[in-house]
C-alpha cells in the first residue's frame, strides 16, 4: 500500500476548530455549574466566564461564517442526495468491527463522510444557533421580560437541553474521530493540517 500526505484542513479551519472546542468544552464546565450540577468555581465567577467565553464564541462564529462564505469551504457540508450516508452508518454500526474498508474516501475536496456531513450541518445550523439565541436571550432578558414573566424559564429550559444535545454531540464526535486510518489519525490531521491518504489507482473500487 502506497500512501501521499495530502492537506485535509486549512490553517483557520484548525485554528477555529480548536478554539471552538475550548470555548464550547469551558461554556459546558460553567454551564452546568450554574445549572447546580456541581460546584468549581463559584456561581458568580462560572457566570461570568460563561459570558465573556460566550462573547469570544459569538466573535469566533462570525469569522468562521465569513471565511466559509468567502472560501467556498460551506461547500463541504452540502448533502450528495443519494444513499451514501445509509452505507457509512451500516459501516460505523457494523462494518467498522468486521475490519471492512472504509466505505469513503478522503480527498483534499471531499474530507467529511456523508455522516459527518449531516451530523455537522445539524450541529452548526441548529444546535449552535439554539445555544446562541437562548444564551442571547438570557444575557439581556432585563430588556424583554416585564413583558413576558414565564419566558426565562422557557429560555432556561431550552439552553440547558441545548447543553445536554450537545454533550451527547460531543461524546459521539470524541468516539468518532478514532475511526481513522489509526486511532489518532483523524486527531493528528486537524492538528498537523495533513493526512496519509492511499493512492486512489489502487482500490477502484472505493469511492468518495
Ligand atoms: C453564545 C453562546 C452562549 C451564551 C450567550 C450563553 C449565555 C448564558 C447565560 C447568560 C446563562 C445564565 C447565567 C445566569 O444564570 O446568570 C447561561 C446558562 C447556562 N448555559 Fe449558556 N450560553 C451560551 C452557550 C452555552 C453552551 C455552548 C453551553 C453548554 C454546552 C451552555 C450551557 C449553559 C447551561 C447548562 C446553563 C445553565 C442553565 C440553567 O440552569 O438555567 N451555554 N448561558
Amino acid at each position: 500500500m502506497t500512501t501521499h500526505r495530502v492537506k485535509i484542513y486549512a490553517g483557520f479551519e484548525r485554528l477555529w476548530h480548536w478554539l471552538q472546542a475550548l470555548f464550547i468544552i469551558t461554556l459546558m464546565i460553567t454551564g452546568f455549574e450554574i445549572h447546580g450540577s456541581y460546584t468549581l468555581f463559584g456561581f458568580e465567577t462560572a457566570v461570568r466566564i460563561h459570558t465573556v467565553v460566550a462573547w469570544a464564541f459569538i466573535a469566533l462564529i462570525v469569522f468562521a461564517i465569513f471565511w466559509h462564505i468567502t472560501t467556498g469551504a460551506w461547500r463541504q457540508y452540502q448533502p450528495k442526495g443519494d444513499r451514501s450516508i445509509v452505507r457509512q452508518a451500516r459501516y460505523y454500526a457494523y462494518g467498522i468491527f468486521r475490519g471492512e474498508e472504509h466505505p469513503y474516501r478522503k480527498t483534499e475536496l471531499t474530507k467529511l463522510n456523508p455522516l459527518q456531513k449531516a451530523t455537522y450541518l445539524g450541529f452548526k445550523i441548529l444546535i449552535v444557533p439554539i445555544m446562541v439565541t437562548s444564551g442571547l436571550l438570557y444575557v439581556f432578558y432585563n430588556s424583554w421580560q416585564s413583558g413576558w414573566t414565564g419566558g426565562l424559564a422557557v429560555v432556561a429550559v431550552i439552553h440547558t437541553l441545548g447543553a445536554f444535545a450537545l454533550v451527547a454531540f460531543l461524546i459521539v464526535h470524541v468516539y468518532m474521530t478514532t475511526t481513522g486510518e489509526t486511532p489518532l489519525s483523524n486527531v493528528e490531521a486537524m492538528i498537523t493540517g495533513y493526512e496519509e491518504i492511499e493512492d486512489e489507482s489502487e482500490d477502484a473500487s472505493v469511492s468518495v
